[in-house]
């Protein structure tokens, strides 16, 4: 199974001159590299997504940041998943905490948001993790949120779903003690693994990739991303430095075969 490093460029790259000088410099770095074990996803702003498509880099594959879950219609400021398709999105970050912060998504939008893009092709990236007051609190909310959002999703399907765990409290954090441990992102990793192995059995568990989001940069990725046994990561603030997001790669990739 490879792993996967999708950027989560958030709300960022204000113009279109911004979105260029960005892609011409991480096709620069990218030109000559191979990543066998690896794919990159770059998760852009909607209104950028013509011109990642037109960017046409086989290296990179696309993603966008949310979607809505009707296919075509009556919903003023809404982007459909056919839409993504068509602008050669292959994935869509579903549920991310900031959605769930600013525009009160809940566990059951986010739900049919999943269902939807599996329906449409489109491999979800969802996010789930604790906050800071339910991490205190010892508040298993991250069975509950997969519980939720992952329901209705068949043994066929899942495995087009990628997990990842973000605990919200290491989220763009300056702070290294703001950073969840090895073990502790292990620990997430297992619970997860336990959730899917009840509800999908092992072997289709096995094909499921999960990944860790929350300030992942390159000199952390090796102790979070690759120590814990992640498959992966979802990176922010530092997948806005091309040269940053490259270095995480290099090192996900280049994780021991297990
Ligand atoms: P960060 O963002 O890497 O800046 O913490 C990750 C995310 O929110 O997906």
């Amino acid at each position: 199974m490879k792993n996967i490093v999708a950027s989560n460029l958030k709300m960022n790259l204000l113009s279109i001159n911004e979105r260029e000088a960005y892609l011409k410099r991480l096709g620069a770095l990218l030109a000559g590299k191979k990543f066998t074990d690896t794919e990159i996803v770059l998760c852009a702003p909607f209104v950028h997504l013509e011109g990642f498509k037109k960017w046409k880099n086989k290296k990179v594959k696309r993603g966008a940041q949310n979607m809505f879950f009707e296919d075509k219609g009556s919903f003023t400021g809404e982007i459909s998943p056919v839409m993504l398709k068509n602008f050669d999105c292959e994935y869509v970050i579903l549920g991310h905490s900031e959605r769930r912060k600013y525009i009160q998504e809940s566990n059951q939008d986010v739900n049919l948001k999943v269902i939807s893009a599996l329906k449409n092709g489109i491999k979800p990236i969802l996010c789930v993790g604790e906050d800071a007051d339910q991490k205190r609190d010892g508040t298993d909310i991250v069975v509950e949120q997969l519980q939720d959002c992952l329901n209705g999703v068949s043994k066929g399907k899942i495995e087009n779903v990628i997990i990842c765990y973000e605990p919200v409290w290491a989220i763009s954090s300056n702070n290294p003690d703001h950073l969840p441990t090895t073990n502790e992102v292990m620990s997430a990793r297992l619970l997860i693994k336990k959730f899917l192995v009840a509800e999908y059995g092992a072997k289709i568990t096995e094909k499921v990739k999960i990944i860790y989001g929350g300030s992942v940069a390159p000199d952390n990725a090796g102790t979070i991303c690759v120590d814990s046994g992640m498959d992966g990561a979802l990176v922010g603030k530092e997948s806005l430095t091309p040269s940053s997001l490259v270095k995480i790669v290099e090192i996900i990739d280049g994780k021991p075969k297990t």
